[in-house]
């Protein structure tokens, strides 16, 4: 590699580093996370048919809309690139009846998303390997579909697609859930996200490019920021009063507070995106 290609390679390198996004997700302090959200860790979706919905409800409809979106097929392989603790893999896995690899780099959410599953009785179908998403530890092109559900901004999306691509047969369908940049989005937030969210940000115009470059075909882009950002603030509110007891057996009155921040700075400043690709059957 020439001098000039390295500096290319480094500057488009992603500056997020996995043993800190692992370390956030291992840290107690997100155990009233994963109470709030009933283990399923990702924003909810809301609209006329559940305005009412409490946020690990509407939290589950997002993964509703992504196993719906997804065309895994009975007895093929899926992979969760971030799988938390396992939840929308077991549920995948048994809407689709396919087998499903959840990847996460978190040791915490590996030991609770196997007993999970096996809670579930699904450890049969649904496998968890605790690795980092950039280098998965399988061969090339030997899963049939995959999603990013709320986790490809911790990873780099330009390294993230890149991976997946090598780990997808061709013609394999792509689910990304993410959050996007726009007019609103603080230069302020964007730092903060980077050095205390381990987040990085992109407006959803260069999702085409990212996808077209890393072997991918875009077959949409579904803006769904209203489904999503106004409702989240008031229902982490009413989550973390109903499980303030249990929560606060683990954390500070404090963190609550922190996060209750990070969830407004989040819902002011990004939208929400479902993508969905497929991998180009000759690139
Ligand atoms: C917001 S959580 C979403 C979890 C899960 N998709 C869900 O919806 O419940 C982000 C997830 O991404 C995973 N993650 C982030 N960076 C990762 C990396 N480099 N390799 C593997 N997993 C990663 C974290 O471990 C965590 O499970």
């Amino acid at each position: 590699m020439s001098k000039l290609d390295l500096e290319e390679n480094e500057a488009t390198m992603s500056s997020l580093k996995p043993e800190k996004v692992a370390e956030m997700y291992d840290a107690t302090g997100e155990l009233g996370l994963y109470l709030i959200f009933d283990n399923q860790l990702h924003f909810g979706y809301w609209d006329k048919n559940n305005p009412n919905a409490s946020l690990s409800e509407a939290a589950d409809r997002l993964t509703q809309i992504m196993i719906d979106k997804s065309e895994i097929r009975p007895g093929e392989r899926f992979c969760d690139l971030g799988c938390g603790v396992g939840i929308p893999a077991i549920q995948i896995a048994k809407a689709k009846e396919c087998f499903v690899d959840g990847i996460t780099i978190s040791k915490y959410q590996y030991d609770r998303a196997r007993e999970l599953a096996e809670e579930a009785a699904m450890s049969d179908r649904v496998r968890f390997i605790q690795s980092n998403a950039l280098a998965i530890p399988c061969d090339d092109a030997t899963y049939d579909g995959g999603w990013f559900l709320e986790t490809i901004y911790h990873m780099g999306h330009r390294e993230a697609l890149r991976e997946a691509s090598r780990i997808l047969k061709p013609g394999a369908t792509l689910l990304i859930a993410d959050f996007i940049t726009g007019p609103n989005t603080a230069e302020e937030f964007k730092t903060f996200a980077k050095e205390q969210l381990h987040s990085d940000h992109l407006p959803k115009e260069d999702y085409p490019g990212l996808l077209d470059e890393a072997g991918f075909d875009l077959i949409e882009i579904d803006d769904v920021t209203e489904s999503m950002m106004p409702f989240m603030v008031p229902k982490v509110k009413a989550g973390f009063k109903q499980y303030e007891t249990e929560i606060l057996q683990y954390v500070q009155r404090e963190a609550i507070d922190g996060w209750l921040q990070v969830f407004e700075s989040v819902c002011e400043n990004l939208g929400y995106i479902l993508v969905k690709a497929k991998k180009r059957v000759r690139s």
